[in-house]
């Protein structure tokens, strides 16, 4: 990997993660479908955000915090990686989670805990309330002698989204000789992912469409080509895209953080296949989205797709996958 040597950036996952056909599921679904399994990146049960937090950890260091701020749901993996990774670089989280979903003391709470996090639960819909209270819990602390370093919800911005920048040059060169992929799926959250997921493949798998999969319903088609085009200005690249090189699909069901009983055949029969879990929040429902989509016949041409495996297992030990109806 050549690296972006003028953005600070620290080692946390363990990478090359693995990337390999499906052979079961290829066949069972009679198009070629690869894997790439960012949930196998070495820290807590995995996950995207590990690539991200490698940029944004990188920079509250290099700006001299000891103290990270972030933000999400109760069940929120992106805090409990931010936790997990800020604990190895000697730095304190603070967690200021939406009281909302499942609040007792199960999945990704409980590891919150184990990475010795201090969990605040905020009684709120709104994000800006939050980051309204890190402003000034911030300026307590800052009066106390410590300087903090807030993250937005998901590690969303254009640096944390270079992490998938990372993971496209990483992906491009284990794709086997030969092979061309066509479409890039990931689960898309609060967008930092697939950003990255979109300039990373303008400059290494230029052949790519990169397709995410809304598990909520924020203006993803807005917010992810400003993320990438954040980036690419960081980067100093070029992000002029070509029509049709991105698109945004919802597949939410019954709302952010509510399991479809839907998607649960599809996460059993991935499970029962090849032994991979996904989560019914995120990945579970971004797979049982794109497999719905192959069988309308969305993805054109016959080339391969390229599911990315974003992590979340974790909630899995929160919450149950309902049955679907029959
Ligand atoms: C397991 C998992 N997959 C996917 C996503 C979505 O990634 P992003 O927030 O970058 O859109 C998240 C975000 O919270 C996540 O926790």
């Amino acid at each position: 990997m050549t690296g972006y040597n003028h953005l600070p950036r620290v080692p946390l996952g363990i990478y090359p993660t693995p990337f390999y056909k499906l052979e079961q599921i290829s066949a069972q679904y009679g198009r070629d479908i690869y894997i790439k399994r960012d949930d196998l990146c070495g820290v807590a049960l995995g996950g995207n955000k590990v690539r991200k937090l490698e940029y944004l950890l990188a920079k509250a260091k290099a700006d001299g915090c000891d103290t990270v701020f972030t933000t999400g749901g109760a069940q929120s993996n992106h805090a409990m990686l931010t936790a997990a990774c800020a604990s190895r670089l000697g730095m304190k989280t603070i967690l200021l989670l939406k009281d909302r979903g499942v609040t007792g003391h199960l999945g990704n709470l409980v590891l919150d805990e184990i990475y010795g996090a201090q969990v605040r639960m905020i009684d709120t819909d709104d994000y800006q309330d939050i980051y309204r209270e890190m402003d000034r819990l911030g300026a307590e602390l800052a009066a106390q002698g410590h300087k903090c370093c807030p993250i937005p919800v998901g590690g969303s911005t254009a640096l944390g989204a270079i992490g998938y920048v990372h993971c496209v040059e990483e992906l491009a060169a284990q794709v086997p000789e030969g092979v061309t992929i066509d479409h890039i799926v990931s689960a898309t959250g609060s967008g930092g992912t697939t950003a990255g997921l979109l300039l990373g493949a303008k400059r290494y798998l230029p052949d790519a469409k990169v397709t995410g999969i809304g598990v909520d319903d924020d203006p993803f088609e807005e917010i992810v080509p400003r993320l990438a085009a954040g980036a690419a200005e960081l980067l100093g690249w070029d992000l002029s895209r070509r029509d049709g090189d991105f698109e945004m699909v919802y597949h939410v069901g019954p709302g952010y953080a509510i399991p479809n009983p839907e998607d649960t055949p599809y996460i059993r029969e991935l499970a029962r296949t090849e032994g991979i879990l996904l989560d019914p929040v995120y990945t579970g429902k971004a797979w049982a989205g794109m497999l719905r989509l192959l069988k309308e016949g969305h993805f054109p041409g016959d080339g391969p797709l390229a599911f990315v495996h974003t992590g979340g297992a974790a909630a899995l030990f929160a919450m149950d996958l309902p049955e679907a109806s029959k």
